[in-house]
């Protein structure tokens, strides 16, 4: 092909995908000066105004002309170059998709947008039938992104990604030519949920030692003899940052309860197993409270607002449960009242099946609620 005469222009109503020029030389070296571009993406580190000449005077041209190259499209966001977007390969008819946008035109939709229009031209231009998509684990922007333009089947490649000689795990995931694309599965937002004074938020790093504390409790550790022994910082570190990834596979939400005043952590609430194959309204709820939250009603209140949330449509913001479980080991009267002050109907023991002290296996009782049962 020859450039930039053979580049097709794709446009929707918002912005234009359009060959790129030498003009877009002084965009292209502010765009890679911004960290995120330097953490997520193969440029050079540090990105000089030479590399900008020469990816828009020979990387860019040559990826054209070759047959297998990479096709570079400049974004166009408000007549103004705001980043690229590429296609790369397609022997076989399957290729990669590439993409980067200006800080300045962040969070507006416009890398979907352009996303969409250039895995479209892949399909219905160039016959490709399926487009992959790679980024490094804990591009969370760049994910959303995939979501949002229909990819799925998502893996972790350990290892997979190079930049700079340097490796890093990997996510992978592709949409085929007869694919919507449009996101598969539910990425759960957490809403903070008050009342009763009580105050439920998402957890963030800072709440690890508060974690720490409530997990490495004697009564939390008994009653969840599953949970690590000597449960450590780095524990509540890992399992405050695998919250991130739970919401975005629509497994599960965990909020934290705080203290209306000081902000503190005093427990924790989670609804779960949201990704069951059978019942895709299903959902079960787990908590646990730092000592210093306990005797006061606390987790009752908690565990009612995070009912009303399940079971509150999806398009209203909510889970769009149909049906929760929790199960309670039946010596632990307190959980178990918790779930029965909520309504919970307590259907029958589940035998030797939760994880005990010196490995021995625990019956639960099992309880559920239905969406409409009433509650009190
Ligand atoms: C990834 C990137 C292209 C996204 O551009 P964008 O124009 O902001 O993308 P969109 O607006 O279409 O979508 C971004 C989504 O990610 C969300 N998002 C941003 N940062 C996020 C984060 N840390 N965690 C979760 N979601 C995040 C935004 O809220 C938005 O979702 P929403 O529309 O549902 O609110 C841009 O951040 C970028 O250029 N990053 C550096 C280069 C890069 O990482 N390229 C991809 C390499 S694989």
């Amino acid at each position: 092909m020859r450039f930039p005469e053979d580049v097709p222009e794709l446009r929707d109503d918002l912005i234009t995908l359009r060959a790129h020029t030498p003009a877009d030389a002084e965009d292209v070296y502010e765009l890679c000066q911004d960290p995120e571009m330097q953490r997520w993406t193969v440029i050079p580190v540090p990105y000089t105004q030479d590399d900008a000449a020469f990816f828009l005077t020979n990387l860019v041209p040559n990826g054209w002309r070759e047959e297998h190259g990479t096709r570079h499209w400049a974004i166009e966001v408000d007549g103004r170059f705001s980043g690229s977007v590429s296609l790369h390969g397609g022997e076989g008819g399957v290729g990669e998709i590439g993409f980067s946008v200006g800080p300045w035109v962040r969070g507006r939709g416009v890398m979907t947008r352009a996303a969409k229009l250039a895995i479209r031209h892949a399909f219905d231009d160039l016959g490709w039938s399926r487009v992959i998509w790679r980024a490094f684990v804990g591009n969370w922007a760049s994910r959303r992104v995939a979501w949002k333009a229909g990819f799925r089947g998502l893996v972790v490649v350990p290892g997979g990604g190079l930049a700079r000689g340097v490796r890093y795990d990997e996510w992978v995931a592709t949409v085929g030519r007869d694919d919507e694309l449009e996101p598969q599965g539910n990425w759960w937002q957490v809403p903070e949920l008050e009342g009763d004074g009580i105050r439920l938020r998402a957890p963030r790093l800072t709440d690890a030692q508060r974690v720490m504390e409530a997990c490495s409790d004697e009564r939390t550790q008994y009653w969840l003899a599953g949970l690590p022994s000597p449960y450590e910082l780095h524990h509540a570190e890992g399992f405050i940052t695998s919250r991130q990834e739970s919401r975005a596979s629509g497994e599960g939400v965990s909020w934290v309860i705080v203290d209306a005043g000081t902000d503190e952590v005093i427990g924790n609430v989670s609804v779960f197993a949201m990704l069951n194959r059978m019942d895709k309204g299903h959902g079960e709820i787990g908590y646990w409270m730092h000592p210093a939250g306990r005797g006061k009603s606390v987790m009752t209140k908690a565990v009612r607002l995070v009912i009303e949330h399940a079971f509150t449509p999806i398009e209203q913001g909510g889970l769009g449960r149909r049906r929760l479980v929790l199960l309670a080991a039946v010596d632990n009267t307190a959980s178990a009242h918790v779930a029965e002050a909520n309504g919970f109907h307590r259907v029958g023991v589940t035998r030797a099946a939760a994880p005990g002290r010196e490995g021995r296996w625990d019956d639960d009782y099992v309880f559920d609620l239905l969406a409409g049962d009433p509650r009190p």
